[in-house]
């Protein structure tokens, strides 16, 4: 079978290792893909948001499934030009991607099906939202309707950072017609964690539980990135809260948008937030988390070409998904100055013996060696079979990589160790 993936960072790099686990695939192309994944994959220069270009593509080489794992192009309808081709499809329609590629609408979905979530409001008018903040309760939560490349949400501490950000979002339009629209929620506490699921618009099967680390440095400081590392399973997603999610969350979600003519196909992201009052939305993704997939797919013991297919067909009840019981934990290495300002261009050394647990993220190839092309450049992924002996072996392997300028946090997993220990 010859297969598609579109994108190009670390979570591809992760789904395509995968996919290759099974033996009818042949070949994988990766659209745009990167240079760090070329020993697992073709990689051909077409965006992942070049529409035309994909379906060009796919036609042209008669692809037998095609997997877009990017929300840009799910949220544009890639699934739906793929599949009006006649190309099976990982991924949701347009129409079930609006779960991320709208907060207002995820909002208001939440609200009339009695989802657990933040109290909100929704403002289109910048005056009545300024004039909300006088009394809203500090801190507050202000985000952009749509896809603001993961820096749609502000944590206001004071009324005056408040206003700012309804007015860079409204006034200046930081984020574009992103801001047309926002939301002003209440500022929920509690641990976080992510729960990928795979749903063929009826059954869903949650994958393993993870942690991301979104902060750029140690002890959770420093600005917000796209997550500087992951640790699967979180130990704050105890049987009990799982079990709670399933039944106050993941199903009531999969049959609202079921009854609102939008079944949700593929990999729907629960952000969660285990509050003093139970689990409670914090956001939905339509697509695998980045990089949460490096630390779930490696434990996942079925085959992931299988699942993905059942998804699409609607077989999913009839169709297991195993995890292993080991633990999963990703380093993820950057650029020194991610998420801000950075380099690029620095020749990356892995070793052959670690190849296999690296994905990576942002590479290129220049004179035939591979250097350094993004902010996140890499992540290395240890399987163990306790969480502890996963964290030690993600950093030896991190040790044995080489790039300039490389940064990394060294408390990846830290406080889902400590959890364990409350527990
Ligand atoms: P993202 O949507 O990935 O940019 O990340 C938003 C982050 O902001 C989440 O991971 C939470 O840490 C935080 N966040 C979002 N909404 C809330 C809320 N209502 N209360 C507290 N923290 C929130
Ligand atoms: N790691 C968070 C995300 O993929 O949105």
């Amino acid at each position: 079978m010859k297969i598609l993936v579109v994108g190009g960072g670390g979570r591809e790099h992760a789904i395509i290792k995968k996919l290759k686990e099974n033996p009818s695939v042949t070949e994988i192309f990766a659209l745009p893909g990167n240079a760090g994944m070329e020993k697992d994959a073709t990689c051909v220069a077409v965006k992942a948001t070049d529409l035309d270009g994909i379906c060009a593509f796919a036609a042209e080489k008669k692809v037998d499934y095609a997997v877009v794992a990017p929300d840009d192009p799910l949220v544009l309808g890639a699934v739906d030009r793929l599949s009006a081709m006649g190309i099976p499809c990982f991924g949701p329609n347009a129409n079930a991607a609006i779960l991320e590629g709208s907060k207002v609408f995820s909002k208001n979905l939440m609200k009339k099906y009695g989802i657990p979530t933040a109290r909100y409001e929704v403002f289109t008018d910048m005056d009545a939202a300024l004039s909300y903040l006088e009394s809203a309760p500090i801190p507050t939560v202000i985000k952009a309707d749509g896809l603001a490349l993961g820096k749609g949400v502000i944590i206001a501490q004071t009324r005056e950072e408040a206003r700012d950000a309804v007015r860079s979002m409204m006034e200046d339009k930081c984020f574009g017609k992103s801001g047309d629209q926002i939301v002003i929620e209440e500022f929920l506490t509690g641990p976080e964690v992510s729960v990928l699921s795979f749903t063929d618009g009826k059954t869903v099967k949650p994958m393993i539980s993870s942690m991301d680390h979104k902060r750029a440095m140690d002890n959770d400081t420093g600005l917000n990135t796209g997550g500087m590392g992951t640790v699967a399973p979180n130990p704050y997603y105890t049987p009990e809260v799982a079990r709670r999610c399933m039944e106050e969350i993941f199903l009531p979600t999969i049959r609202a948008m079921e009854q609102e003519g939008r079944p949700f196909r593929g990999c729907l992201y629960f952000g969660l937030m285990i509050t003093p009052d139970g689990p409670k939305v914090i956001e939905y993704n339509c697509r695998f988390g980045d990089p949460e997939t490096q630390v779930v797919l490696p434990l996942l013991e079925s085959d992931l070409l299988t699942v993905m297919q059942a998804t699409t067909n609607g077989t999913l009840a009839e169709t297991e998904v195993r995890f292993s019981e080991k633990s999963a934990c990703c380093v993820i290495m950057a650029s020194a100055g991610y998420p801000v300002k950075y380099e690029k261009g620095y020749p990356i050394t892995i070793p052959q013996a670690v190849e296999d647990h690296v994905y990576v993220a942002g590479a290129a190839r220049r004179d035939g060696v591979l250097v350094t092309n993004g902010g996140r450049v890499l992540g290395a992924t240890a399987v163990a079979e306790t969480l502890p002996e996963a964290i030690r072996d993600a950093y030896d392997m991190v040790g044995t990589i080489h790039f300039d300028n490389a940064f990394y946090r060294h408390d990846i997993g830290k406080r889902a160790l400590q959890a364990g220990k409350e527990a």
